[in-house]
């Protein structure tokens, strides 16, 4: 954290300006504290006497990364019965190098969707009070959903009983759920409309939380001023949920049509992880995912990157998230080349991990865009990411509310 008197003017020149879609050359940010205080023409800049100055002047600068969709605390190569040894409090302790990594690649916001034993609420806080380096974080606490369903814990037998802490059935139940994460420091609910792929015993396409069930939960978030991430695969569940109020379908891998038509009219933001089908794919059985995860993402994986084009094309808002612990975190960025190759512009999908990810967050005032008053949340690439959004995977140097954190 830099001091709050402190002035550092960075010299960009290339400056992707999100917020109009286009690349401004020569450019000068001033940042006071944790701010930016002013950004212009280099040629007509004032610059501070004293002032600490970055030359980025070969680079292209950005506003930080925004991953509206990650998981800190879950460690990718500890899928499946090899995650059930692993304490709550331990998965906490992975998440202080996870939220390392993901600030040094340029991941300076995340919205975290789902922790056991409150272990992102712990990240956040620690982060926030500096013990540690991490992004600013959106915690969800534990994600909620019916019993046997994607966000309960299936793998162990009847004789043990166990039951997530996540878990829910009806809607007073799930009110009454809504208000624990709330009580315990969630800052959006986090739930499970439909089955998963790494769940046991439960299928993608399958709805699992009604709409009566869901329409309960969103007003009861929406009262408490906390937002909603529906975690849905299945073509029914996307409808149910949209028409509940959620504000945010995460995955949306079988949304058809009629899904995308519901999302449009009702300004619901989708959150298409379309990186992590490699990982799963490749890596997933050696990371102890279950064969039959395996077989649910062969179903998905494609039809979801299809799926993307057509949302995109269709007019749905997107933001950018990648469900990072599914995969290694720190690599969110790979993402990028898919939402290329599924339809966006470089400026597009730059777009949706930038200004539209603030948005979906509630946070649009203060992160998202290189302008006045916002976090001065700032990183750069060497190579040209407005025309290719790839080369977000090799960023050069990150800034977090003006302290340098990597250059
Ligand atoms: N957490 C998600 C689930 O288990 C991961 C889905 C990954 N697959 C994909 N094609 N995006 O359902």
């Amino acid at each position: 954290v830099s001091a709050a008197d402190e002035v550092t003017v960075i010299r960009a020149g290339k400056l992707v300006d999100v917020v109009t879609g286009t690349v401004l050359k020569d450019q000068t940010i001033v940042i006071t504290g944790e701010r930016i205080t002013s950004v212009g023409p280099s040629a007509s800049a004032q610059v501070p006497a004293g002032a600490k100055v970055i030359d980025l002047s070969a680079q292209t600068v950005l506003p930080g990364l925004i991953d509206a969709h990650t998981h800190l605390t879950a460690d990718p190569y500890l899928s499946g019965y090899n995650a059930l040894g692993v304490s709550d409090t331990r998965a906490a302790l992975y998440g202080v190098r996870t939220a390392r990594k993901t600030l040094e690649a340029g991941f300076t916001t995340v919205r975290n969707v789902g922790a056991g034993g409150f272990g992102d609420v712990a990240l956040r806080d620690a982060i926030n009070e500096g013990d540690f380096i991490g992004p600013r974080m959106r915690t969800a606490g534990y994600a909620i959903g019916i019993k046997g369903g994607h966000c309960d814990e299936n793998l162990l037998p009847p004789d043990v009983n166990f039951t997530g802490r996540g878990v829910a059935d009806g809607p007073w139940e799930a009110r009454a759920k809504v208000r624990e994460m709330a009580k315990y420091g969630a800052d959006v609910i986090k739930i499970c409309a439909s089955g998963g792929v790494l769940s046991k015993g439960d299928e993608p396409g399958a709805q699992q939380y009604t709409l009566e069930e869901m329409q309960a939960i969103v007003s009861e978030a929406h009262k408490l001023g906390r937002k909603v991430a529906a975690h849905a695969h299945g073509t029914s569940a996307i409808h149910d949920a949209i028409v509940a109020g959620v504000d945010s379908i995460e995955h949306a891998s079988l949304i058809d049509d009629a899904g995308i038509k519901l999302a449009k009219e009702h300004g619901t933001y989708l959150v298409m992880d379309i990186y992590d089908d490699d990982f799963i794919l490749q890596e997933g059985a050696k990371a102890g995912m279950l064969p039959e995860s395996i077989e649910k993402e062969k179903k998905v994986g494609q039809l979801q990157r299809d799926n993307f084009r057509k949302a995109f094309q269709g007019g749905a808002k997107m933001a950018f998230g990648t469900d990072a612990g599914v995969y290694p975190h720190g690599d969110n960025a790979k993402q990028f080349y898919y939402m290329v190759k599924y339809g966006m512009t470089s400026m597009q999908a730059i777009q949706a991990a930038t200004i539209n990810a603030a948005d979906l967050l509630g946070w649009k005032d203060r992160v998202g865009s290189i302008s006045v008053g916002k976090y001065a949340d700032i990183i750069a690439v060497k190579g040209n990411a407005a025309d290719d959004a790839t080369e977000l995977t090799k960023v050069s140097f990150v800034m977090k509310g003006g302290a340098v954190i990597r250059q």
